[in-house]
């Protein structure tokens, strides 16, 4: 496990915050008992989620029904809508086993469309893929429709490969008159008002592109995981073990990736330990009582949690914390992402002095020493908690399917570039799962959660031929 540096340098530390930073410690640890408890929850809530009365996790079927064999061969488009970027790739899986080509671009989606107008959302995202197809192929009044991989990041049900239901946003977004809608026909609108030249193939998430993607290069990886804005996870049931498909009578051998959503999981509220900063987060959010377990882990919310509990310890009269200084800046909803948090986790100084400076530029607040102390300890929890509940989710998966040894492929800001994610994360599944310590401390875990390769790029267009080779051969 990475070091930690509680009790450093709080010799001289007011009494009063001495014991705030034991209160947070008591607030926001989670020891083993309790990973293993609500490890247990979240596998009968798994199977709940597949059953025809459902539950509070999705477990939504994908009609993604095959791995890859790693011999898909051709070209695709992919569309990833993600919580902050908007990317588009063209993808062509080479002859050669298992290798690709890709090219992109990505455009930022501009904060207003995320809780504006429907409307103007598919519009923006038919203009950003008429552009890149106009730079790569030129004249669009000359080329053939190409087929396209839509990666839809937001829960959405499924009837079949080509249909998105969308049962609701997710990661902030809030736009009218798309709930309870499919998209597909609103997005193909938009793409024939511009005269957009491409098919859509699949519409995916990226938790299943991630998954697919990943083992297309490793037979191993047996689920895909999503740390980043939100948090999610995929994975492959077999259809008998999915009793809401059962009217369909589908072979019940045959593959199905489920698309988990379980971010959803305990909404009920009955085995997280929230504590009143999350339960602030979810009264203030655009969708109260939902997304409980991604509200304490994806990095839309961690920035925001470390800034309540800062908010909290300055009203607080017992602490002051940042007594006497102007602490408009940090008054401000959500302007601190988890980059901040990352940031003072990464500051290498005994001292803190990068903290200080991050402080000073970003909030125009001077930080005293014991107040850095406090503010580093309080990011470390909010980070380790975070990689200790994704887990949970980890370890319920692997439980429910009985697999002993696989590996995990995992994507997303928070996993790839939040200090220690993937350590905290695997010290958590080694206490839940029980394995004994490693020998030598290169030795491979049983289960590994590893870097994934581009879900929402390479991983779509795998879909997008899997689908049409489905279709070739007669079979949706
Ligand atoms: C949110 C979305 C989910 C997505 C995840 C990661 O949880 O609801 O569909 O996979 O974020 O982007």
């Amino acid at each position: 496990p990475p070091p930690s540096r509680k009790g450093t340098g709080l010799a001289d530390a007011p009494k009063d915050l001495v014991n705030e930073i034991k209160h947070l410690e008591e607030l926001f640890t989670i020891d083993t008992a309790k990973l293993k408890e609500i490890t247990n929850h979240f596998v009968n809530e798994l199977a709940k989620g597949l059953s025809e009365k459902g539950g509070s996790i999705p477990m939504n079927p994908t009609w993604v029904m095959s791995r890859p064999s790693g011999h898909e061969t051709g070209s695709f488009l992919a569309l990833d809508m993600g919580g902050t970027n908007l990317r588009v790739c063209q993808v062509t899986l080479t002859e050669q086993k298992s290798e690709f080509d890709i090219i992109q671009s990505k455009y930022r989606i501009p904060e207003e469309l995320k809780t504006g107008d429907a409307d103007e959302l598919w519009e923006y995202i038919a203009d950003c893929l008429l552009q890149f197809i106009e730079t790569h192929h030129g004249d669009v009044a000359k080329i053939e429709k190409l087929p396209l991989g839509f990666t839809f990041s937001y829960p959405a049900t499924q009837n079949y490969i080509d249909e998105g239901i969308l049962q609701r946003w997710t990661k902030g977004f809030d736009i009218a008159g798309v709930e309870g809608k499919n998209v597909v026909p609103m997005f193909e609108a938009a793409l024939a008002s511009r005269g957009v030249p491409c098919k859509l193939t699949a519409l995916i998430n990226d938790t299943t592109g991630t998954l697919i993607a990943s083992a297309y290069t490793d037979p191993k990886m047996m689920i895909g995981c999503i740390f980043g804005t939100g948090c999610n996870a995929a994975y492959f049931e077999d259809c008998g073990s999915i009793p809401k498909l059962a009217h369909l009578n589908l072979p019940p051998d045959t593959p199905m990736a489920i698309n988990c959503e379980w971010g959803a999981f305990d909404n009920e509220g009955k085995v997280l330990p929230r504590t009143p900063y999350d339960i602030t987060i979810d009264r203030d959010s655009p969708r109260p009582g939902q997304q409980a377990f991604e509200k304490m882990i994806a990095g839309l919310y961690l920035g925001e949690i470390f800034r309540l509990v800062m908010v909290d310890l300055h009203k607080k009269p017992s602490v002051k914390l940042f007594d006497g200084q102007d602490v408009s800046k940090l008054f401000k909803p959500y302007s601190l992402d988890s980059s901040f948090l990352s940031a003072i986790e990464e500051d290498p100084f005994e001292n803190l002095s990068e903290t200080l400076d991050l402080f000073q530029t970003k909030l125009n607040i001077n930080p005293s020493h014991p107040e850095l102390e406090l503010i580093r300890r309080t990011a470390e929890l909010i980070g380790t908690r975070a990689a200790r509940l994704s887990a949970c989710g980890v370890a319920a998966i692997t439980k429910k399917k009985g697999y002993t040894s696989c590996h995990v492929g995992a994507d997303g800001s928070v996993f790839n570039k939040y200090p220690h994610f993937k350590a905290r994360g695997a010290q958590a599944l080694r206490e839940i799962l029980d394995w004994p310590e490693k020998a030598n401390p290169k030795d491979e875990d049983p289960i590994e959660i590893l870097a994934a390769e581009d879900g929402s790029g390479v991983g779509a267009a795998l879909i997008a031929a899997l689908t049409l080779e489905r279709v070739r051969a007669g079979n949706m």
